[in-house]
This record gives C-alpha cells, structure tokens and sequence, in this order.
C-alpha cells in the first residue's frame, strides 16, 4: 500500500533555516530515512542527511522526530497515521552543520577527557582473567552505538549550553562506570578513583536521575538503573567512607 505523507524537514545552515513542506510517497514497510532519501531523490537534491548503515548499527541517523530524538532508520512510517504530519529537524543540542547534520564534536571532545582503561601491572595481554558477570556487565554498556541520542536528550545540556563544558554527559558518565566497575582496571593504583573522579571532573552530580536518557536508547541500555545510579552510590561510598578516603590518601604520596 502507498500513501502521500506530510512531512515538515528542517533546512538551514549556521546561519539558521526553517522548516519546509513536503509531499512525498510512503510504501508499506519504510523508515523515516526511506522517506528522506526519497526527498533528495526527487524534491530536494541539496538535502544534508548523514546515515551510513541503515541498519540502527553506525548511530549516524540521529535526528529528532516530531521532537523526539530517534535512529531515522529504526523508525517506521508505520508509527504514525497515515495523515499525520511527520517533522523531522537536527539534533537540538548540537549546532547545526546544515540541515539535519549537527555537529557532534561536542562528544568527541567529552570521550577524549575520559582516561584509558589502566592494564593491571604483572598480567600479561591474555591473561586477564575475569567472572562471567563481570563481563556481561561490561557488555550491555559496549552495545552503544554513540548515536548520541541520550546526549541529546538530557535536559542538563539540552536547553544549557553553559553546562557542556562541566558535563560528560549520560554516554560517557557510562563508560566511567564501565570502567569503575571493571575487576581489572588499576587506575587507582595510580591515583585516579574513578568515581570520585566522575562526580568532580565529569559533572556527575548534574545527573537528577530523569532518565530521559534512557527511554532513547536504541540499544536499550539501562544507562541510568545499571550505570549512572551505581556510579553515583560509588561516588557517595568513596566519599563518606572514612576508610576509603584515607586509602586513597595514602596511595596518592
Ligand atoms: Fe546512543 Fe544509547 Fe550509546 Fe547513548 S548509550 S550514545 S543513546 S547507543
Ligand atoms: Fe540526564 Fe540521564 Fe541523568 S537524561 S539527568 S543523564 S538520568
Ligand atoms: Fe546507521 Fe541509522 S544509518 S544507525
């Protein structure tokens, strides 16, 4: 079955943009990127759209989907009523490159401030040795696809843009915590208390526990029950446990 679609699409550069109508086919079975494609295939050759594998896998498609951030090729025109009006428009929290490309520095920049998984001294590469669950923790956190979704949505950077520079952002306050977590990780044998280093240098305390962040994961990672809450009760144990602190105290001379 075909049918005429509504759409309203962004278009714009740094310099700002609006948003044009589109009257464009719909077939049984397609995604909002279908329906871009057809766009620049037959009404808006110029139209800037990144999207790489078409397959919810590259995390390239990220745009915002009558306000709501999504993967455009994970989300099916049958969602909506067929007369429905289907606004498309730029990640809201990133600038605006042109049309629906935003720049995504932002996270780039974020990931490099996070430091390295720390190889614990005396184990060879190959002979790390580590429980099941362990493992499988770590791996529900390394499904992301750094769509950046969950950046986009946290209301701590979307509508503040004074609080970027302060704030990791759910995504990578997640790789902390894969990292904190990991039985293996010897960055505290070199000072760095992972936990306390989220909550002081990577703004964890911005976090109110909204959860926004993870109602739009398309991987369905549990990014604040399983990361971001455990992180924070790390964070707090590391802080009040007199123990802990005089510990680290003595590791860091
Ligand atoms: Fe995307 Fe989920 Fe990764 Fe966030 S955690 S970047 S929403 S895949
Ligand atoms: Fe933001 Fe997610 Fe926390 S949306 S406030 S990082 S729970
Ligand atoms: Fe790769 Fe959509 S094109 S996730």
């Amino acid at each position: 079955m075909t049918h005429t679609a509504h759409f309203k699409v962004w278009r714009g550069d740094t310099d700002g943009g609006d948003l044009r109508d589109y009257e464009v086919e719909v077939n049984d079975g397609e995604v909002v990127l279908d329906i871009i494609h057809r766009l620049q295939a037959t009404q808006a050759a110029d139209l800037a759209v990144r999207w790489n594998c078409k397959a919810g896998k590259c995390g390239s498609c990220s745009a915002e989907v009558n306000g709501r951030p999504r993967l455009m090729c994970m989300t099916r025109m049958s969602v909506f009523e067929p007369d429905e009006t289907v606004t498309v428009t730029p990640l809201r929290a990133f600038p605006v490159i042109r049309d629906l490309v935003t720049d995504v520095s932002f996270n780039y920049d974020k990931a490099r401030q996070v430091p390295a998984f720390v190889p614990p001294k005396g184990v060879p590469a190959g002979e790390y040795r580590m429980q099941q669950v362990d493992v499988e923790r770590s791996q529900e956190f390394r499904k992301c696809i750094e769509c950046f979704l969950c950046q986009d949505t946290c209301h701590v950077v979307r509508d503040h843009e004074e609080n970027k520079a302060a704030f990791a952002g759910p995504r990578f306050l997640m790789r902390i915590a894969e990292l904190d977590m990991h039985p293996l990780d010897a960055a505290a044998d070199q000072g760095l208390v992972r936990a306390a280093s989220a909550q002081e240098d990577h703004g964890l305390g911005y976090c109110n526990i909204t959860k926004c962040c993870t109602e739009v994961c398309p991987e369905h990672i549990q990014i604040t029950d399983n990361a971001l809450i455990p992180l924070k009760e790390r964070a707090i144990d590391r802080k009040y446990d007199p123990l802990v602190w005089l510990g680290s105290r003595i590791r860091r001379r």
